[in-house]
């Protein structure tokens, strides 16, 4: 709940808003796998207070963003080299070189979501973590900035911010902004056959509150933001990256020139 409370001074204090969503990021991931001396991608990295809290938790973090800046702070803050501008959609590194892949809050701004989550699940080793947090469409916050008017369409949500604000909307529904749902995240979950599912919740809710996902219709209005947790399995292509320390042997030691490949180079 001190996040929907984070949510309210986003505008008016960033530096609060953001601290309060990276030590949720961390507290979040850090209870399904065991954050320090991992190696951590964050997909969509956003500010550098997620560099700094997942730093000062042991990992060692890799931000990840289409923004130039995001990425500069990043490595001025954590002095990571891996850090790297690129797109969620295409990720620069090789299969299976990663503790944990982390998109919080990417998924509804990328064309191609699904593509997205499978790059998060190609690049994690097996025994390692995919964690993906997103605000479906039909969440009271699905419109971002034009919410609640995006419940009236798209088109008209932006009428109204324009004329409430007298500026247009930072995201705009076709270019920085992608209608996705909760069954979509969840179908595509449970869809993969070298990832299992552990969990899915809402993020921003209390505990109780994860039995909404399992209702059809409402679970679009009410997960506000929905959580997938997925360990990463050994699927038949995997094989030969498993070496000898199998499922849960860890590869952070491995970081080196081949865990960042530049498609292009
Ligand atoms: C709403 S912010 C989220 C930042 C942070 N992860 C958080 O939870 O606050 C979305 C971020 O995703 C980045 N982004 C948008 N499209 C992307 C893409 N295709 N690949 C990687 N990053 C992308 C944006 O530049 C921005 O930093």
């Amino acid at each position: 709940m001190a996040l929907l409370a984070a949510f309210r001074v986003e505008q008016t204090d960033p530096q609060r808003f953001y601290s309060t969503l990276a030590a949720d990021s961390v507290r979040t991931v850090g209870r399904y796998t065991r954050l320090a001396g991992s190696l951590v991608l964050d997909v969509g990295a956003g500010r550098a207070q997620f560099a700094q809290a997942f730093a000062a938790a042991g990992a060692t973090y890799i931000a990840l963003d289409v923004n130039e800046r995001s990425v500069a702070e990043a490595k001025e803050c954590v002095g990571t080299s891996l850090s790297v501008v690129g797109s969620g959609e295409q990720l620069p590194f090789t299969d299976a070189t990663l503790d944990v892949a982390f998109a919080s809050n990417v998924l509804e701004h990328v064309r191609q979501p699904t593509r997205l989550l499978d790059e998060l699940v190609r690049v994690t080793r097996p025994g390692g973590l995919v964690v993906c947090a997103y605000t479906n469409w039909l969440s009271p916050w699905g419109g971002h900035e034009t919410s609640p008017w995006h419940y009236l369409g798209a088109e008209r949500a932006v009428r109204v911010y324009e004329r409430r604000t007298g500026h247009a909307p930072k995201n705009q529904v076709g270019s920085t902004l992608f209608p996705v749902s909760i069954s979509d995240g969840l179908r595509w979950a449970q869809g993969r056959p070298d990832a299992v599912l552990v969990d899915a919740r809402p993020r921003y809710l209390p505990e109780w509150c994860r039995v909404f996902v399992r209702l059809p219709g409402v679970r679009e209005v009410v997960t506000w933001n929905l959580l997938l947790v997925l360990r990463r399995t050994i699927g038949d292509s995997d094989q030969h990256h498993t070496g000898p320390q199998g499922i849960g042997g860890r590869v952070s030691a491995s970081i080196g020139p081949g865990t960042l490949r530049r498609r292009n180079a």
